[in-house]
């Protein structure tokens, strides 16, 4: 059986973690989420006070990145993914509305692009992953075997992301969340470097009405026929 390299891009809150974990369960692949190295980073600068209200201190986070050390766990049985900072489980930390708030400049950084990519073409080079990002199937892997581009309405994201924060304990309003979520959007799309696009490639997938099984109803043949190439 063919080990796929899936990518899964598309706007924030679309679903495409719970989805991307699911599929890697399924398949006994290794799942991973692009968006919390970059969110990983982003405490790290919040931290340091790389980040503060005058903005980023570009030149401190340049020379800072060697200091950060990134690493994941998956557990398929529980679908918990955790990140650690420097060897610290910083999975609630980097989920905070204060990181969600500021990853978007610092992802925009091509000196952190790079750095993320390269780790990311490291995790996923033996295949069997599915990996989740905005610029997965455009620029991390060009050649993945199957790119799912997501998309959902901004007020279903909105009400799935305050739904999910409420789970755990974090309170927030929904205005906010969408704000958050619009903000996003939109420099994500716009920034220069890899700027969340749909690849030429890619399949959309619009699950504003779907629910996650239908939504893995509809990409296991797909998978499946991929393996057997
Ligand atoms: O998927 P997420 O919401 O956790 O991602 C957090 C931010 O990271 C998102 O606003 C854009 C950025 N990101 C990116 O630029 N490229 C990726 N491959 C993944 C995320």
């Amino acid at each position: 059986m063919k080990k796929l390299i899936i990518a899964i891009d598309g706007y924030s809150s679309c679903g495409k973690s719970t989805f991307a974990k699911h599929i890697a369960a399924r398949y006994h692949y290794l799942y991973i989420d692009s968006g919390a190295m970059y969110r990983t980073v982003t405490l790290y600068a919040l931290q340091q006070g790389i980040i503060t209200e005058q903005g980023i201190d570009e030149e401190k986070l340049k020379s800072s990145l060697e200091y950060i050390d990134i690493s994941f766990t998956f557990d398929p049985a529980t679908l918990q993914s955790i990140h650690f900072l420097n060897g610290e489980n910083v999975e609630e930390k980097i989920r905070s509305i204060e990181v969600s708030q500021h990853v978007s400049p610092v992802s925009k950084l091509k000196f952190v692009r790079e750095k993320m990519v390269a780790l990311q073409r490291e995790a996923g080079k033996e295949g069997g992953i599915v990996m989740d990002g905005r610029d997965i199937g455009t620029v991390v892997f060009p050649e993945a075997d199957l790119k799912i581009f997501m998309t959902a309405s901004p007020e279903i994201r909105a009400r799935r992301r305050y739904l999910e924060l409420k789970e755990k304990g974090i309170e927030a309003s929904l205005e906010e969340i969408k704000k958050n979520l619009m903000e996003r959007d939109l420099i994500d799309s716009t920034r220069e470097e890899s700027p969340l696009r749909q690849a030429s490639d890619a399949i959309v997938l619009d699950n504003s009405h779907m629910t996650l099984e239908q939504q893995m109803e509809w990409i296991d043949p797909l998978i499946r026929k991929l393996m057997q190439s």
